[in-house]
């Protein structure tokens, strides 16, 4: 088992495919963005794999493929397909903004994807078109639907929550996804990057209480998936809202996870640039008990928690860098 100097285990690997998106979401990404690193620089899927490979036989059981847009990297469902044949891989899952999702559900659920978690802000198509930067709003609500047709289950929905900007539909979506079947999660802007810096932040606190007396929610102490996503729940279990509040209330006490960017680094915690790199040993011709080594080693060098709002410590890295 893969533990830090804390007492946490770290279960779960997020592994970011690339750093290119097809969207400009305000808070995510600047719009100019045309990428860190050249694909030379980017992990193949083969050090992908060994990278995995290494985390699951220390323990970590759950995966999740994240971006930028990880549907924007050539070939995905092969990657997926490796990951989840992999000895000791249990939850193979996606986060995704949905643009390319009725092209490719079917064929990430027969990789071995489980399950998906897709990004949606608001359900106003020009609000949307605002949001991302291009007109999608109809594109993504095709891309759910086939993720729930393909048994992709459940299907959650992450809204990054914007004071000023989408709030106002914050009902308007709860009484969408409770009637579609989506697990609807609320998430806090985190003040990464220039973008995330300058996006409207809004306190969920009071808005998980008043979503809770609107749609009879309580809270619930199982968990739904491995994240950070505090769930409240419809008494006949029918429905469920999450929310992820990283400003309001953080949950660093319970992390469980580490974040392998598309150049082969690991960081250690979304809110701090602490980052080991891997990239030199795979190219250098590292056996696995050296690679192994490595991972405990920088997973010794988790901090306890986030350090966002303690400015001037501001992180400068945009959230596409590691995936969220
Ligand atoms: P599951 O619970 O496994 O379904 O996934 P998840 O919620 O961990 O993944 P997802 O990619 O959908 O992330 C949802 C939101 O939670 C994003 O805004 C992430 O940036 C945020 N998030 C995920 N992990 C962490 C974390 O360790 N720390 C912080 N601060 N935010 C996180
Ligand atoms: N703060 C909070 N969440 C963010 N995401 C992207 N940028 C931010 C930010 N600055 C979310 C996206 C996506 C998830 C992986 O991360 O909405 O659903
Ligand atoms: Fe792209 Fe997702 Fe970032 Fe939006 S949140 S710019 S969809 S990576």
């Amino acid at each position: 088992m893969l533990s830090d100097r804390f007492g946490r285990s770290i279960d779960y690997l997020r592994v970011s495919v690339t750093d290119r998106c097809d969207l400009r979401c305000t808070y995510c990404m600047p719009k100019d963005f045309k990428g860190y690193e050249d694909p030379p620089d980017w992990l193949s899927f083969a050090e992908i794999e060994r990278v995995v490979a290494a985390f699951a036989r220390l323990g970590t059981s759950r995966v999740r493929l994240t971006g930028g847009e990880p549907l924007t990297r050539r070939n995905l469902p092969q990657l997926a397909s490796r990951l989840s044949s992999l000895p000791g891989v249990g939850d193979l899952s996606l986060s995704t903004n949905g643009t390319r999702l009725a092209r490719h559900a079917e064929a990430l659920r027969a990789a071995g994807i489980t399950r998906v978690n897709v990004s949606l802000d608001t359900l106003d198509r020009d609000c949307m078109t605002t949001i991302t930067g291009r007109d999608c709003l109809p594109i993504v609500l095709q891309g759910l639907q086939a993720a729930k047709d393909a048994g992709l289950a459940p299907v959650k929905i992450n809204m990054v929550a914007m004071r000023g900007v989408n709030d106002a539909e914050i009902d308007a979506m709860a009484a969408f996804c409770i009637e579609q079947q989506f697990v609807l999660r609320l998430i806090e802007v985190m003040p990464m990057g220039e973008t995330g810096q300058n996006t409207a932040y809004l306190n969920l606190a009071p808005i998980q209480l008043r979503l809770a007396a609107k749609f009879g929610l309580k809270p619930q102490a199982l968990e739904l998936g491995g994240g950070p996503a505090r769930y409240w729940t419809k008494q006949d279990g029918m429905a469920s809202i999450g929310f992820i509040t990283p400003m309001s209330q953080h949950f660093c006490a319970t992390c469980n996870r580490v974040r392998l960017s598309v150049d082969g680094t690991l960081y250690l915690c979304l809110g701090q640039e602490v980052q080991y790199p891997l990239r030199p040993l795979l190219r250098g011709g590292a056996p696995d008990a050296e690679l192994e080594h490595a991972i405990r080693e920088a997973v010794e060098l988790k901090p306890s928690e986030h350090d966002f709002g303690r400015q001037p410590e501001k992180i400068v890295r945009f959230m596409s860098q590691t995936g969220g």
